[in-house]
């Protein structure tokens, strides 16, 4: 197998601390997470999973309720910590905050509008759960990124965390260039006004350039860390099979246009030969003939950045010793 070998990828990168997981779905994202983090818990490395999806998948995945409940030692093994965001609540969070924001600012400027019409335009707009996802992702990496040693990120798609990237670029020109004006906004008004005293109160109190500069400091320091080689790592998941191939090749080179570091690529649900052999029906057989063809093309493409094979099993991978079995068999398991 290439070097990106997952333990001498890790070993590599001694200062390693953000994982993300993507592909298509239903190729085992969530499955390869959780093995990821409890790969560095049993290292005696204190870690944390953090689900961003709108669906329960770590309760799911652990039997243990964690939605909306805040970060959670998860049951039966040492050093693992979850954290299952309730996505929904945050947003309506977000419109709450935005409304307000918005009706500060008309206030503020004097305009006399019913504020209730540009707040829907504003939340209504589907860049807007995405950045609240964003923020949300930005928060748990910049307030515990500190408290653990190793922090995994399950999010519904690398796609998002991409787009959410491109848009942040776009989000933070548009935030430079607020700040911007909000600044000239401000001066006139003190160049304008008699009382000068009172409107340089006012300046020094303005919420929204404090937020915007908030934002902007945050924006920063996320894209800082997203594109640290030595401290993150995006690893695709695929199995056997032509279309999740094809998705992670084509965000593998998304993600390097956007300068996001590769963690390598899982190779999920690969059909043990002794699986195939041992089958009397020719389901399994036809299966495993079609996959060494697959496998091929993995090693023609992606050769280079696979770096773990999991088996199929027969059954569904689910709790602390489920994931163990498929941390192992990414530690362990050759195809060949
Ligand atoms: N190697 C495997 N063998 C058998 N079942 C698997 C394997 N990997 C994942 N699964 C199962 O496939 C389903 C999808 O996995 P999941 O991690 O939820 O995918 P994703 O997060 O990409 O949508 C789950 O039910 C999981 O238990
Ligand atoms: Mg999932």
């Amino acid at each position: 197998m290439s070097d990106f070998k997952f333990k001498d990828f890790v070993e590599r990168h001694p200062n390693i601390k953000f994982f993300f997981t993507g592909g298509k779905g239903g190729v085992g994202k969530t499955v390869s997470a959780a093995a990821i983090a409890q790969y560095f818990a049993s290292q005696g490395r204190k870690a944390l999973l953090a689900s961003l999806n709108p669906i329960h998948s770590l309760s799911t995945l652990y039997g243990q309720d964690m939605w909306g409940k805040g970060i959670q030692k998860i049951e039966g093994i040492d050093n693992l910590w979850g954290v299952e965001v309730d996505i929904k609540e945050k947003i309506s969070t977000y419109r709450d905050q935005l409304s307000e924001r918005i009706t500060s600012f008309l206030k503020w400027a004097d305009i006399p509008v019913d504020p209730s019409a540009f707040i829907d335009i504003a939340v209504t707009n589907p860049a807007f759960e995405e950045s609240a996802q964003f923020d949300t992702m930005t928060d748990i990496m910049l307030e515990h990124g500190d408290s653990y040693d190793v922090i995994v990120f399950d999010c519904a798609a690398v796609a998002n965390a991409i787009r959410l990237l491109g848009l942040s670029k776009i989000y933070d020109l548009w935030l430079s260039r607020m700040i911007e004006s909000r600044k000239e906004a401000l001066s006139l008004r003190v160049q304008l006004s008699f009382r000068r005293d009172r409107v340089m109160e006012e300046v020094k109190r303005d919420p929204m350039l404090a937020d915007l500069l908030r934002q902007h400091e945050k924006n920063r320091k996320a894209k800082e860390i997203l594109s640290d080689a030595e401290r993150t790592a995006f690893v695709f998941v695929t199995i056997p099979l032509a279309l999740p191939i094809a998705v992670v090749q084509r965000f593998i080179s998304m993600v390097r246009a956007f300068d996001i570091p590769v963690g390598g690529v899982f190779v999920n649900r690969v059909i043990p030969q002794e699986a195939a052999e041992s089958d009397s029906t020719d389901y399994m057989k036809n299966s495993y003939l079609q996959q060494s063809r697959y496998l091929d093309m993995i090693q023609e493409k992606l050769g280079d950045l696979v770096s773990a094979y999991v088996p199929l099993y027969p059954t569904e991978v689910a709790g602390v010793d489920g994931i163990a079995k498929f941390c192992d068999d990414m530690l362990n398991f050759n195809p060949e």
